[in-house]
Order: structure tokens, then sequence, then C-alpha cells
């Protein structure tokens, strides 16, 4: 939600800036901007793409060694020029970039207007910058105390970078809630939302953490607290390739990382399935391994397609592991008056590491004494640093704002941690423990020999590019499977899809069925087949078009649906790592002949850091 980047070194800071915010375009679309200190404070910016803003910079003096940019997600203020960042201060001679959402933005505006501060946006940014603007005014002091006092008055959450005309030799920042990594090169500093565009430079970084704020001037980083404690910059080594967040000759990042998954689901088992050993392990779960044993509850908390992630383990967890499990939409759970005890995990399922409604969750359930155990894609993201313990799921960068990798490597590692928690608790035995770990080692081959299907999907996709509706069933784990296939298609092409329990559609779906609805069923061999044939009977009773997706050599359904995708036999609990394959890439090709913007669908954002 909203990307920032910001450069102080040797080098022309525009170029690096504009290439950073590329990077992380995938935040948020809206609008993007710059401020560079060319000598003046100067500000470009525009509604659109950052292609947008290239084009009128385009010729412009850019000349400077200092400057920020953003790439904005709408939250005050509709996209237009003057909502888009960075803000000037009334008197231009401060300028800020912002991600986040500063709560108390409306009773600090009017005060400032009463001050004489005059207003060009509907953003609760342009109120911050102008706060500081006034507080450096009334205390004439320096902007890094302007900007220190400024934090100690606004409510709510923010990544900021702050220029100043009239200091021009610095970069100050702050974060409280939303992301902010600092790249330290050779005499140069990178700043950004996350370190993809930061990792050509250096791999060199410091996390900076809530409520401190970093200085960098005359070559030096200098980081203290809100309360003014000088910190010690924690540096680190990041672990991250360039080419893992290039296109790589695909077409887009979204299809790049469908195809990347049989290497990012073996890439979350590493380490952790120890075929020949015969054992599992992970790290991050061997502390807490008894807390587990002993676990009166898990409630797992997500958003989007990782509550999907969530609903396959709560299958999971319940079948191998015997534990009651409860699946919550982090923003609803967190607004109610949740029972939650000592003895409940909490389990956070994040790609990003920085929903802030999953984070909100999380601080809510530590505070009533449950154990917090992160599943996150990003390390060292806000949610793996606010968790007690956790796993990463190590798909390597999603890029493409709807989530294929990072959910088939959530499901991995879910099913890693219910197959050593039902292990140890004794519901899962020796020899179904066995059966499961090979089974688990092929599923990176299955997911190959899914995506073989390409192809004839293709050709389902210019069937029913231009449908209004789409109807997704599944059963058992299946069910998660069709919600999941129903989110990527609403997301990136606009038709609308729901995803429905196939046996709970007589109770209302059903009536929506003719002769021009495309109903996908996810009908897999396992305990509940016969009763979804069942369902694909009703289906086809009433007229809708059926595109099955089955176990290979199914002789049964392919006589009743219009179009069959074979997927590869697995074990029933692992088939929503297989059976998600084909549905991803119907989404894709749809979207594709639909003429859409597949990695940066309207009004999306991949990292929702606002609530
Ligand atoms: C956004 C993204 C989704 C994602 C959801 C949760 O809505 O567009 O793809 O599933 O946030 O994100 P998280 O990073 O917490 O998994």
């Amino acid at each position: 939600m909203c990307g920032i980047v910001a450069y102080i070194g040797h080098r022309e800071a525009c170029p690096i800036i504009l290439k950073g915010l590329r990077r992380l375009e995938y935040r948020g679309y809206d609008s993007a901007g710059v401020a560079l200190l060319t000598g003046e404070l100067t500000v470009y910016k525009k509604k659109g793409k950052v292609q947008d803003l290239e084009n009128f910079i385009g010729g412009r003096n850019t000349h400077a060694h200092i400057g920020m940019g953003h790439t904005r997600w709408a939250t005050h203020g509709e996209p237009n020029d003057s909502n888009a960042h960075p803000h000037y201060s009334t008197s231009e001679r401060i300028a800020i970039i912002h991600n986040g959402i500063i709560e108390n933005y409306a009773a600090l505006k009017t005060h400032l207007q009463k001050q004489g501060h005059v207003f060009h946006s509907d953003t609760d940014t342009e109120v911050f910058v102008n706060l500081i603007e006034e507080i450096q005014t009334q205390n004439s002091c320096t902007l890094e105390e302007a900007v220190r006092l400024a934090l100690h008055e606004v409510i709510g959450a923010y990544a900021i970078v702050v220029l100043s005309r009239d200091e021009p030799n610095q970069l100050i920042a702050a974060r409280k809630g939303s992301p902010l990594v600092i790249g330290v090169g050779q005499d140069e500093f990178f700043l950004a939302s996350d370190a993809t565009p930061i990792i050509e430079y250096t791999n060199e970084v410091v996390y900076v953490n809530d409520y401190e704020i970093a200085v960098i001037r005359d070559n030096k980083l200098e980081i203290r607290t809100r309360e003014d404690v000088k910190q010690t910059p924690y540096i680190q080594k990041l672990e991250l390739e360039l080419e893992s967040i290039e296109k790589g000759g695909y077409e887009h990042f979204m299809l790049k990382e469908i195809f990347e998954q049989p290497r990012s689901i073996l890439d979350s088992m590493r380490g952790r399935l120890e075929l020949e050993a015969g054992h599992l392990n992970m790290g991050g779960v061997r502390a807490y391994e008894q807390k587990f044993v002993n676990a009166q509850r898990i409630i797992i908390v997500a958003c989007g397609t990782s509550w999907h992630a969530g609903l396959v383990a709560e299958y999971l967890l319940e079948d191998l592991a015997r534990i009651p499990v409860e699946v919550e939409y982090a923003s609803e759970f967190r607004y109610r008056n949740p029972v939650i005890t000592e003895r409940d995990i909490v389990i956070a399922i994040s790609q990003s590491g920085e929903t802030a409604d999953t984070l909100a969750a999380i601080e809510m359930a530590k505070s009533k004494g449950a154990t917090i155990f992160g599943i996150c894609n990003v390390v060292g993201s806000s949610i793996a640093r606010a968790t007690d313990a956790g796993a990463y799921t190590h798909a390597g960068p999603e890029i493409g704002v709807a989530s294929t990798k990072a959910f088939t490597a959530q499901v991995t590692v879910l099913t890693l941690l219910a197959m050593i928690v039902g292990h140890k608790r004794g519901t899962l035995s020796e020899t179904k423990l066995r059966e499961l770990m090979v089974e688990l080692s092929n599923i990176p081959a299955k997911v190959e020999q899914a995506l073989t299907l390409d192809a004839e999907i293709q050709v389902i996709a210019e069937e029913f590019k231009d449908v209004t509706n789409f109807l997704y069933l599944g059963r058992g784990y299946n069910f998660p499977v069709a919600l999941e296939g129903a989110l990527k298609l609403k997301e990136i092409s606009y038709i609308h899809a729901e995803g429905y329990p196939a046996a709970e559609m007589k109770h209302g779906p059903i009536a929506l069925i003719d002769e021009n609805m495309p109903v996908v069923v996810i009908a897999t061999k396992d305990s509940s087949y016969e009763k979804v044939v069942s369902n694909i009977q009703e289906v086809k009773a009433r007229k809708g078009r059926i595109i099955a997706v089955v176990t290979e050599g199914d002789d049964v359904i392919p006589a009743m649906a219009e179009f069959v995708i074979e997927v590869p036999a697995t074990s029933e609990v692992l088939m929503p790592l297989v059976s998600v394959v084909p549905l991803q890439l119907l989404s894709y090709h749809i979207a594709v002949l639909r003429g859409c913007n597949v990695d940066q669908p309207r009004n999306l954002a991949k990292s929702v850091t606002v609530e």
C-alpha cells in the first residue's frame, strides 16, 4: 500500500528513484511523484503509473544527488495530480512522502488552517508536512527536531521521508506501522518500503523499527527513538537475488510466479522434509512444540489469499493433529471481543508480513496471552518480527498482485506443521506420516505436470472470456481451492465469480445456473468424490456449463463435463497444492484475453498496510 523510495549519495538520484518506484509499483499505482534537491526543492508528480511520471519529467531538470519518490494507492482523496506525493509544506521549504494513514488528520488540519497553512490536496499527508513546518517555525528548531516533535502528535501509521530546502544535505525518515528499509552502500544510502529497489546496489540493510527516526547526513546514518535515545543500527545481509524480482522472459510476473511453483514449493520444504532420514524439521516450531501439543485450540488469522491458505490449514490441523481450529478474517477478529486464552495458539499467515489488519489482530491476541506463530514470505517483515515464533515460506519475492506461489508455499508450510504436530500428538501414525512425506516430496513434480496443461487451459479461457459470471465449486480440501479460484478470477479479470462448497450450492446459487453459467467444479478423487459427481449432475440438469478439474484417468466425469482438466493424483490432504494450479492459469489467460492489466489490477494493491 504505497511504495516509498529515497536516495542520498554520489550518483544521480532520479534514475535510481524511478527504477525503485517501478519495483515498488505492485504496492500501488494510482499516481507517482519525486522530490529532488536540485538546488531548489523540486517536486514532479502525476496521476497514473510510474511511466506517466517519467513521460512528464522527460527533459526537465532532475540533476540531484538527494531525492525521494512515491507510488500511491489512494486512501484520502481520489487519484489525481494534486493528491499525488510528494507533498510540499505551505512555504514549499519542506516536502514529504508517506505510506500509511494519519487518523487524527482532520483535527490537525483545522488547527493548521487557523495558523495560516494552505492545503492543495485532500490527503492526510499534506497535514503531516505542514505540522512539521508549523512546529519548526514555532520552535525555531532543526528539521530533525521538528519531525521528532510532530511524531508525538500524529496518530496512525506511517513510513515517511522528509526533505528540506534549507537543510539540503540530509534525508530524514521515520516509521510506525508501515515498513521501511535502509540500504547501506559505499558512501550512499537507499531507503525503501521493501528491499527490492535496493538489492542491485547493496545487500547490507537496516530495518527501521517502529518509533525510530533515521537521519542520514554527512555520509552517516544515525538512528534515534522518538524519545531521542540513540540506537545502534543493526546491519543485516540480505539474501535476495536480483533475478528473482525481474520477469525473466515471462510476459507477466503472475505467469512467472505460477510457473515458479515447482521450485518455490520445493524451497518451502527445503531442510524441513528429510525423506531419507525420515524426519521433519522446522526450526521455528521446535521451541514451541510442547505448546502445540497441548494447544486447546488454534486460531488462524489472515486476509485474502492467505485466509484461503488458512482454511486449508483448518482441514489439515483438524484431520492430522486433531486440534480444533478456527479461521478468522483478521479484520473481523480484531474488532470482536473474541475469547482467547493462554492455551490458544494464534497462527498469522501473510505473504507480505505487512497487512495492517493481520498485524493488529496479532497485537490483540498477544495482549490476551496467546502464543503467536507467524507464517510469512517476506523476511524481516513487521509480522515476522511481531510474532513469538514462526516459519518463512521461502517462496521468493511475489510481485504480481494476485497471489499464486505464496499460496502454495503457505499451504506447504502449514502441511508440514500439521504433520509435525500430528505426529507429536500421536494422532498421525508413523506409517501415515511416512506416506505423506513421500507424497509431499512428489508434489513439485506433480505441479510441474499440472503446468503442462497451460495450452489446454488457454482454449478454455478463449471460450469463456466474455462471460459475466462464474461459479466455482469444491468440497473438503478442495473447497478453499474453489474460493481461491474465484478470487483469482475476480481480482484480475473483473468477472464476477463466487466460490461455494459444492453441496451448499443447492441452498442458493443453484438459482443462478442456466445455459450461460460456467461452473468450475474441482472434482478430484477423494472421500467426497461421489457426492461431487452428484453435484455436477445437479448443475448439468440445469444446463450449466461444466469445467471439471479431475484426477488423471477419471472415466466418469468427462462424460458429463464440457471441458475436463486432468491433474495428477495425489493424497486428498495434498490436493490443493495441485488443483489450484489450473485455476490460477485459467484466471490468468482470461484476464490477458480481456486485455486486463494482470500484474496491476485496478483498485488493488499487493500489500495492504491500511486498516
Ligand atoms: C491483498 C493482496 C492479496 C493478499 C492479501 C493479504 O489484498 O492483493 O493478494 O492475499 O492482501 O496479504 P498478505 O500479504 O497478508 O498475505
